[in-house]
């Protein structure tokens, strides 16, 4: 397997299941035997979490990493989930918005640091925070695409053309190859009328563009961060975790024809 991908999740809503997938999907790349790296870009840290990585053992962080503190050795880590590496966010990258804004690079240094790793890994996540800065605009200008989480929920496409913009801009001259991986629905309640409107809604929208795995809305999921364990090693028979095999399934699906959802619109 000789390829790398470099994935931003991201959506400048809070709350829509980007950390949930960055990490749960990882762990279940990993389970089917790829090598894969999560970049945690928010200074929240609930990706560090998830991954079982406590706020005291963060000394080693992206932000160190980017001002130039550390080296990548230092700043790659082993996680709960066996095949899955983590860069660890502190609560002091947020400081680094501010620190790079004046600085010609500023766009391109997650870029610089990830393209050295492209031999190690096959899968490289960059859990994005909910907004459309400087953090944001690095894991854009550093990915080969873009995973877009919505929740199911009535708002579920208000603010989409928000990113799509930022992408377009993003494609228009810092990164020229950047990709749109997939759409993924996420906290999913069939019981829910409303729910279904919207995924009939999304779909019509969106087309190939979603991915046909539905992650449920499962209490294991949500459980499982306060344990530091993704949810396959939480509970591997929960809705939640078949889920994500799925879509790890269809991701792995996509490998070789990398244009398949590459296409614009
Ligand atoms: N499939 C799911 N089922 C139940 N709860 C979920 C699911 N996905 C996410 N959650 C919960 O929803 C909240 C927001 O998810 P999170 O992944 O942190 O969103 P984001 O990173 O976009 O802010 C978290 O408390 C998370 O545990
Ligand atoms: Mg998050």
């Amino acid at each position: 397997m000789k390829f790398c991908e470099i994935i931003a999740v991201s959506n400048q809503k809070g709350g829509v299941g980007k950390t949930t997938t960055a990490v749960n999907l990882a762990t279940a790349l990993a389970a089917l035997g790829r090598r894969v790296l999560v970049v945690d870009a928010d200074p929240q840290g609930n990706a560090s979490t998830g991954l079982g990585v406590e706020r005291d053992g963060r000394a080693h962080d992206l932000y160190r990493l980017i001002s130039g503190a550390i080296t990548l050795k230092d700043a790659l880590m082993p996680t709960s989930a066996e095949g899955v590496d983590l860069i660890a966010a502190s609560a002091d990258l947020s400081a680094i918005e501010l620190e790079l804004a004046s600085k010609k690079t500023r766009n391109h240094r997650i870029k610089t640091l990830l393209d050295k790793l492209k031999s190690d890994y096959q899968y490289i996540f960059i859990d994005c925070p909910p907004s459309l800065g400087l953090l944001t605009v690095n894991a854009l200008v550093a990915a080969d695409s873009v995973l877009i989480p919505l929740q199911c929920e009535y708002y579920a496409l208000e603010g989409l053309s928000q990113l799509m913009e930022s992408i377009e801009l993003v494609r228009g001259g810092l990164n020229r190859r950047l990709g749109i991986k997939g759409v993924v629905l996420t906290m999913y309640d069939g019981r829910n009328n409303l729910a279904q409107m919207v995924v009939a809604d999304v779909r019509a929208h969106l087309g190939a563009l979603v991915y046909k795995t539905l992650i449920p809305r499962n209490v294991r999921v949500s459980e499982a961060p306060s344990y530091g364990v993704p949810v396959l090693l939480y509970d591997a028979n929960s809705s939640g975790a078949e889920a994500y095999i799925a879509l790890a399934r269809e991701f792995t699906k996509q490998e070789g024809k990398h244009d398949a959802k590459n296409t614009k619109k």
